[in-house]
């Protein structure tokens, strides 16, 4: 039943999952950090790093101070069982309404939204550095990745479901609908807290399905501000009702026998919960659970591959957003020959990266999310001691998490994800590519995976071998561009189909065929 609390939460105790997030937020007086206090000034230091116009839009800063965590604005975060009910009530009172609308329609209406998010973007911006510590060039990137959903399935609105004939041999005709199927829920990870959240929802939305749309008990304020403006944009308010909460609203919301869909982000355990939820009560109908979780990512490197393109790409696939992205590179993969080059290198690299104020555009990795998973990360950290390459000093105030490297003995010798700056580095011997992947296929995920080789023949293995919903040659592995690397894994990293791809709205829809005797 406790499966609001997204992505690698899965060792919180019952009590944390239980306490009450607006209460938590509310006793820190806008901080989450009982012991260790926030930054000196999140939004101090800012100074501008070009690429916003800071002259009229004003400055983060003051952006930042205007938008104020009162006791009124937390209570979005503090839905409760019965306020979810009421929601769903809402929802699917006005299912008839919006799923008659044109797909034009609401396709305009996601282009207007995206006009708006990038209006609004320095206070989206603001709210995703203040809630979920993001570093401006992500906060940034996250308003992009937001409006890039809205327009994208804006245009795939358009070219992909409206009515179809389809042949009538015997002569009738025969017509295939795409239609909403009426309420879903939208359940939305603290780490993309406006992009995934608003991605998932507005997908259901240009479907003509209504939403009911949780955000993580972390960042409700940034999901209020876009639910906001998707109604000035033209969502009804009754089409996208914002139920925040800890883990009785998300049980509520998927016991609801009324909902029609689930669009999760998050954790593979709270996906199974959500899965084995959706299916209780004999009476209820079979629906489609949409989820995306996480994954144990490596990169294979050979002897070919271009050591410093390979030390960028790592660098930035392992530590950027402190690690927190389920595309994160978690394994390192080197051939024997170049291990202790790489190694060397990626020592050397990792003592530029800035640690600090996640507000300064400086700033490369920042702060974790919360507590529990700084305390996760932390005590992994230490109990992995004996095998650290190499870590870095951090502030001594907030919840950083030293970018560490880690030497392992094999690679079987990582099994679980951790979601944070901590890369894991194992070799593999020259001629056994093949081997090496089946050996990452063999942990069950498939989320990302990366190959650096000059060898075009590598580059063919690991397109037929690799078992990954995204792969990634001679570069990066984060940062998938909607409508260019559709995202999403398969087995325990999720079920498909792709977020930004252009089979994900089908998955929104009721397919429903008639035929009619003429
Ligand atoms: N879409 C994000 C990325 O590609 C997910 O983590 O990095």
């Amino acid at each position: 039943s406790s499966f609001v609390h997204q992505l690698a939460d899965e060792h919180l105790s019952e009590a944390e999952l239980l306490a009450d997030p607006a209460e938590k937020i509310a006793a820190l007086g806008g901080s989450r950090h009982p012991s260790i206090p926030l930054p000196v000034d999140l939004f101090g230091t800012w100074k501008n790093s070009g690429g916003i116009d800071l002259q009229e839009r004003g400055t983060l800063r003051d952006t930042a101070a205007a938008i104020d965590i009162t006791p009124t604005t937390l209570t979005v975060a503090s839905a409760s069982a019965a306020d979810a009910k009421a929601a769903i009530d809402r929802a699917a009172a006005a299912v008839p309404e919006w799923s008659a609308t044109s797909i034009e329609h609401r396709a305009a209406i996601l282009e207007r939204l995206a006009d708006s998010l990038e209006h609004n973007r320095i206070e989206l911006m603001a709210l995703a550095v203040k809630e979920a510590f993001k570093t401006i060039p992500d906060a940034l990137g996250e308003v992009r990745e937001a409006a890039d959903f809205c327009r994208y399935y804006a245009a795939r609105a358009r070219a992909d479901l409206a009515t179809v004939t389809l042949p009538g041999p015997t002569g009738e005709r025969n017509e295939l609908r795409m239609e909403g199927r009426g309420v879903w829920a939208t359940i939305a990870p603290w780490n993309f807290p406006l992009a995934i959240f608003l991605g998932q929802t507005v997908a259901a939305l240009v479907t003509g399905n209504t939403v009911v749309a949780k955000p993580a008990p972390q960042t409700p304020q940034i999901a209020a501000l876009a639910v906001k403006l998707a109604w000035e944009a033209g969502v009804p308010e009754d089409a996208l009702i914002l139920v925040p909460g800890g883990p009785e609203v998300g049980a509520a919301i998927t016991a609801d026998p009324r909902i029609a869909g689930v669009a999760f982000t998050g954790s593979t355990p709270t996906a199974k919960k959500i899965a084995r939820a959706l299916l209780e009560g004999e009476d209820r109908p079979i629906v489609p659970l949409i989820a995306e979780t996480g994954g144990i990512n490596a990169m294979i490197v050979d002897s070919t591959a271009l050591p410093e393109q390979v030390v960028a790409d790592v660098l930035t696939s392992s530590f950027r957003s402190a690690g927190q992205r389920c595309s994160a590179l978690r394994l390192l993969l080197l051939q024997e020959e170049i291990a202790d080059t790489v190694i060397a290198m990626l020592r050397g690299a990792m003592e530029t990266l800035v640690i600090g104020d996640p507000g300064d555009p400086a700033t490369d990795v920042g702060p974790v999310i919360d507590q529990p998973a700084y305390d996760r990360l932390m005590a992994y950290r230490e109990s992995s001691k004996g095998k650290w390459l190499k870590t870095l000093p951090v502030p001594a105030q907030g919840l950083f998490v030293p970018p560490t490297m880690l030497r392992l003995d094999s690679l079987e010798a990582l099994d679980r994800e951790w979601f944070g700056p901590i890369l894991h580095v194992a070799t593999w011997k020259a001629g056994q590519l093949e081997e090496t992947i089946a050996r990452v296929n063999a942990k069950g995920f498939g989320l990302t995976m990366g190959l650096h080789s000059r060898i075009a023949r590598s580059g063919e293995i690991a397109e037929a071998r690799a078992r990954v919903g995204n792969l990634y040659i001679n570069r990066s592995m984060i940062g998938a561009v909607v409508g260019s690397q559709p995202f999403g894994g398969e087995g325990l990293s999720g079920t498909g189909p792709k977020a930004g791809g252009p089979h994900y709205l089908q998955r929104f829809c009721a397919e429903r065929s008639v035929s009619v005797d003429t």
